[in-house]
């Protein structure tokens, strides 16, 4: 295999560098061509399918980046980890668990037709869930997803990350799936106010993030909600596992089963073409290739993410 053939593993030298995450850009930068940029929100397809970029905060808090990693994007789904914790640190695990599951699935983020049968939505990482799991966020307004917003730039220390207003006008007018899932959840008194909490979805999935900022998420969780620099203000060894265990179950959606059978570390995707890897007690991983595959996943991302793992021997199981 590529792991026991590659020259870096086999002079135990396997510490990261940037040569080796240019080399892993330039190995699969190619296989954008197998997918597609999201296109079912019209702001979204805009973005240069050519951007590539691989960050690393190893497990010391260094930072190795390779690729376009200045380059911002909207973290979309991958916010769903953020606003999940959220939620858990005020409502508690039990009551939050006791309105939405923890199932994986083969169906895809968008799915929503169990809850014509099931008394509440699979898991909090697809979008009945995840819309649920921000109307529990406690405030009126905009404030649930100002909380998710602050905590964003806490966890990467960037305190110039904001959400890009065109990005949600579009997800807010073309979002027609996700108003019909609202009101479902909202039809079954899961949910009880406004469009506000819907507003707020669309909000979280607007926040423009880089590479480097998914590399520090993936770390906080890898680290039991430390920071890549040592903070330890929300340290939480159960929150980490609960986190990174929905990350493995259903952070790829549909494609989670196989993931963990390949890679094998918790990962969160993002239509955006972004992808936050945690190898739990080591390093956080963040990747950005905007094309995706049929599960919404970044094609070169995954890509990038098998080989890193292989290289490095990071596969949990
Ligand atoms: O709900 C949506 O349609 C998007 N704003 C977010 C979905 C997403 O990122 C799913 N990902 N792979």
């Amino acid at each position: 295999s590529y792991a026991q053939t590659n020259p870096i593993k086999e002079d135990g030298n396997n510490s990261v560098t940037a040569e080796m995450l240019n080399q892993i850009i330039e190995n699969n930068k190619k296989y954008r061509n197998e997918g597609e940029v999201a296109n079912y929100i019209p702001e979204l397809s805009k973005v240069n399918p050519e951007y590539v970029a691989l960050s690393v905060v190893t497990d010391e808090g260094k930072i190795i980046n390779a690729g376009d990693v200045n380059q911002k994007f909207t973290i979309q789904s991958i916010s769903k980890i953020i606003a999940l914790m959220i939620a858990v640190e005020e409502q508690g695990e039990q009551k939050v668990f006791s309105k939405v599951g923890y199932y994986g699935t083969d169906k895809p983020f968008n799915h929503y037709s169990n809850l014509e049968t099931d008394k509440i939505p699979l898991n909090p990482m697809m979008n009945a869930g995840a819309i649920l799991i921000t109307s529990m966020i406690e405030g009126t307004g905009e404030e649930p997803f100002q909380k998710i917003l602050e905590r964003i730039k806490y966890i990467t220390k960037n305190n110039t990350i904001n959400y890009n207003k065109a990005v949600y006008n579009s997800e807010r007018e073309t979002g027609d799936r996700n108003k019909g899932i609202f009101y479902l959840l909202k039809n079954k008194g899961l949910i009880e106010e406004s469009e506000e909490s819907l507003n707020n979805y669309f909000k979280q999935c607007s926040i423009e993030v880089t590479a480097e900022d998914l590399a520090k998420i993936g770390f906080y969780f890898a680290h039991q909600c430390q920071r890549f620099d040592g903070d330890i203000r929300y340290q939480n060894t159960d929150m980490a596992r609960l986190i990174q265990s929905q990350m493995l179950i259903a952070g790829m959606y549909d494609f989670s089963g196989e993931y963990a059978r390949i890679v094998g570390l918790p990962s969160k995707s993002g239509v955006g073409g972004g992808i936050a890897v945690s190898v739990p007690g080591k390093m956080g991983v963040g990747v950005f290739s905007p094309a995706l595959d049929e599960h919404g996943n970044s094609v070169v991302g995954y890509k990038m993410i098998s080989d890193l793992s292989q290289i490095l021997g990071l596969n949990l199981f």
